[in-house]
């Protein structure tokens, strides 16, 4: 059975935000190679509340199984500018020493790396924040339909561009098929603290955070 049967994809109201983040403590934290990289295991109240702060923009959406109206997909989006390498350093500088910190600190040199707003003279663009899919319903297209979403939203908001930092190689080939450019790579074995010591130690077989962009 097609996925666009039995499920549908939809923007995020205020009222989800409970469901979607019980979905992303399920789905997406476990899994994700910053979260699962760093510890302890459970993701940071800042790290929850950034994620839940994005739903007000209009730039989150879900995939529903219709009938039961269960979460088995999310996408979680908002707006940059070109500000956003400076920011996420001074945010990695106030968390650090903590895993929100850590993960914000390798956020914080990828930004710098692929400062996509200077590099493609844009005033703002969208930001893929979080991607997940529901392992009992993977590699049915939901992550390309949760994507295809952003892009669509992307432009009825008059926005010239989605970028997508994949942390993980299965949302990295799923942005290649759609058509994204790599535009930076940044390997885990290189991002390091001021001892030299690796800060990420992502499971197999992640190894790199590399930066997707779609130009509309
Ligand atoms: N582990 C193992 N296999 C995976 C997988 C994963 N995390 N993600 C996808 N696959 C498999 C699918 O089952 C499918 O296999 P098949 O060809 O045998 O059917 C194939 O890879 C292609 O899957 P695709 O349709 O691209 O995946 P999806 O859109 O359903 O899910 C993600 C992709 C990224 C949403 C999903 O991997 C996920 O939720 N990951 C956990 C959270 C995460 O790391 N997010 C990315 C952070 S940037």
């Amino acid at each position: 059975m097609e996925a666009s049967d039995d499920i549908e994809v939809r923007q995020v109201t205020a009222e989800d935000s409970e469901q979607l983040m019980a979905f992303l403590l399920e789905h997406y934290y476990p899994e994700e190679p910053l979260t699962a990289g760093t510890s302890p295991p459970e993701p940071e109240e800042a790290d929850k509340t950034f994620l839940l702060s994005n739903i007000p923009n209009g730039t989150c959406y879900v995939a529903l199984e219709r009938g039961s109206s269960r979460i088995v997909g999310a996408v979680v989006a908002g707006y940059k500018d070109a500000d956003m390498p400076k920011i996420i350093a001074e945010e990695a500088f106030t968390y650090r020493n903590t895993k929100w910190g850590n993960i914000l600190s390798i956020l914080a040199e990828v930004e710098a790396g692929s400062d996509v707003c200077r590099r493609f003279d844009l005033p703002s663009c969208i930001h893929v924040h979080a991607l997940a899919v529901n392992p009992q319903v993977r590699g049915r297209g939901l992550g390309v339909r949760l994507m295809n979403a952003i892009a669509a939203r992307t432009v009825e908001l008059g926005q010239p561009l989605v970028c997508v930092d994949c942390t993980s190689v299965y949302s990295a080939k799923l942005m290649e098929r759609l058509g994204y450019q790599l535009i930076h790579t940044l390997r885990y074995e290189h991002h390091l603290d001021a001892r030299g010591q690796q800060i990420i130690q992502p499971p197999k077989p992640h190894e790199s955070v590399q930066t997707f962009v779609l130009k509309l």
